[in-house]
């Protein structure tokens, strides 16, 4: 039985919903891959829902509308309507409480850009876009907890599902420099170099990314929270915790012979750094037969070989 990759998508400002950028273009790709491949059901964690106390929860809001996506076009993510799935929330529910978490549904949700702006780049045809299920991070930011909401979740990707944490590789608001979104719109100018401690973070989390395989990742990916730099590129941790719960879906020991890549790189403000990770791709067993899809089998296309 094959998997599903993992990615680790760094949302940036809402400009990334309306701009040409190499990581919009990315996005897209990637959902092109995704529908491809007949993926069953997205699982997201975002960077802007935390749930307080130990608690943890499962978007179940059967109609959720969408919050306000400042400095963008309104229709681009008003005309876009959410997939919710309910069934696949209830599955994550059960699956995080038999590993003990304290987790229940949120039938109130309503989406945030964080998750909405990624999927409408990824599926911008609505009804095309697979069946969504939200979960929350917890408000204490322990980074071993969000390794193991990924690690829980993880089997999940040998039926189909496409796990995606959607937060930020360098994401300091505190830190950028707004002028131009504010009276222009415009986010992508980089009047000025990026500061020195975002070029270090950055490369740091490529490193470390790029460099670690399995639970070497995980463990690596919550050291950086250690990196000297960690508190200018980050000023909450809010971002940094989709990054491990991505680390944690694909940070088994079955991960290892898949390497994790840096797809596709924007930055924004001055100093945000909007990378785009992907770790594994659409593996197959060794029947030659991808993940199962409700009981089905995804075709392999067939090698051909070539007669003199
Ligand atoms: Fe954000």
């Amino acid at each position: 039985m094959g998997l599903t990759p993992v990615h680790f998508f760094s949302h940036g400002s809402t400009r990334m919903l309306e701009a040409e950028t190499e990581s919009g273009e990315y996005w897209e790709k990637c959902g092109q891959e995704a529908l491809a491949h007949g993926v069953k059901g997205i699982i997201l964690m975002g960077a802007h829902w935390a749930c307080v106390g130990d608690k943890i929860e499962v978007a179940t809001n059967p109609n959720p509308g969408k919050s306000f996506c400042p400095f963008v076009t309104p229709s681009l993510y008003n005309d876009w309507k959410p997939n919710p799935d309910i069934a696949g929330a209830e599955r994550c529910i059960s699956m995080l409480a038999a590993e003990g978490f304290n987790v229940g549904p949120n039938p109130d949700f309503e989406w945030i850009h964080d998750t909405f702006m990624v999927l409408i780049r990824m599926f911008p045809d609505a009804t095309k876009c697979p069946p969504t299920t939200i979960v929350s991070m917890n408000a204490r930011y322990d980074p071993w907890y969000h390794v193991k909401v990924g690690a829980t979740l993880r089997s999940l990707r040998k039926e189909g599902y496409l796990l995606v944490g959607t937060g930020g590789a360098v994401h300091n608001l505190y830190r950028n420099y707004w002028t131009d979104m504010l009276l222009y719109r415009e986010s992508l100018g980089q009047e000025k170099p990026p500061e020195a401690w975002a070029l270090n973070f950055r490369q740091a989390t490529e490193d470390v990314i790029t460099k670690n395989r399995g639970p070497a990742l995980r463990k690596a990916m919550i050291r950086l929270m250690q990196h000297p730099a960690y508190r200018e590129a980050q000023a909450t941790d809010d971002h940094w915790m989709p990054a491990l719960f991505a680390a944690g879906a694909a940070g088994d020991f079955e991960d290892e012979s898949e390497p994790n890549v840096l797809a596709a790189e924007t930055w924004e403000l001055r100093n945000m750094c909007n990378s785009q990770f992907t770790f594994g791709s659409y593996t197959t067993d060794s029947d030659g037969k991808g993940f199962t899809r409700e009981g089905e089998k995804i075709p392999r296309p067939r090698m051909v070989t070539a007669a003199a």
